[in-house]
């Protein structure tokens, strides 16, 4: 690993979602990254955490998530560990609506649509595990 990485471990508190992204934009443009690429991954961030914030932990401020940011060349790597219950993200994908526009379902397909990888991964034994990845473009000097 050569890159710069920050590990959050924060309360699922919903204030918390904004204190995360405003940490992804102070990191990124550290690294002097495309003010439209830190735009679009701090939509990301907030439809992840939300999910979790909302779905996995019903609104527990007193549950933890810990947020991994790493850097590495001109990728970000973003993790999202919780510890509620596992979940089957096949059958959420099955079932999301077909509609992008319609009132809920969007925070998926917004993330999915935006991120290079977008994997839950299956080898954490309790809670889940979401790992994000995405190659950024620089800032134009
Ligand atoms: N972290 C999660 N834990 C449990 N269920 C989730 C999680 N993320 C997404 N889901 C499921 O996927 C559905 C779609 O998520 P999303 O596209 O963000 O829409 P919304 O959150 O508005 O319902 C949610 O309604 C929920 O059922
Ligand atoms: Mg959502």
């Amino acid at each position: 690993m050569t890159g710069d990485s920050l590990v959050l471990n924060i309360n699922a508190d919903v204030k918390n979602i904004r204190l995360v992204r405003r940490l992804l934009r102070t990191f990124l443009s550290f690294k002097d990254i495309d003010e439209d690429e830190i735009f679009k991954l701090e939509l990301v961030i907030n439809e992840a955490l939300a999910n979790v914030v909302e779905h996995t932990y019903k609104f527990d401020p007193s549950k933890r998530i810990i947020v991994g940011l790493s850097f590495e060349g001109d990728q970000i790597h973003i993790t999202l560990r919780d510890f509620g219950e596992k979940i089957n993200f096949s059958e959420i994908e099955a079932n999301l609506p077909s509609d992008p526009l319609s009132e809920n379902g969007r925070g998926v397909y917004i993330i999915k649509n935006i991120v290079d990888e977008f994997r839950f991964d299956d080898r954490v034994k309790e809670g889940n595990l979401l790992h994000l990845k995405k190659t950024l473009k620089k800032s134009t000097p």
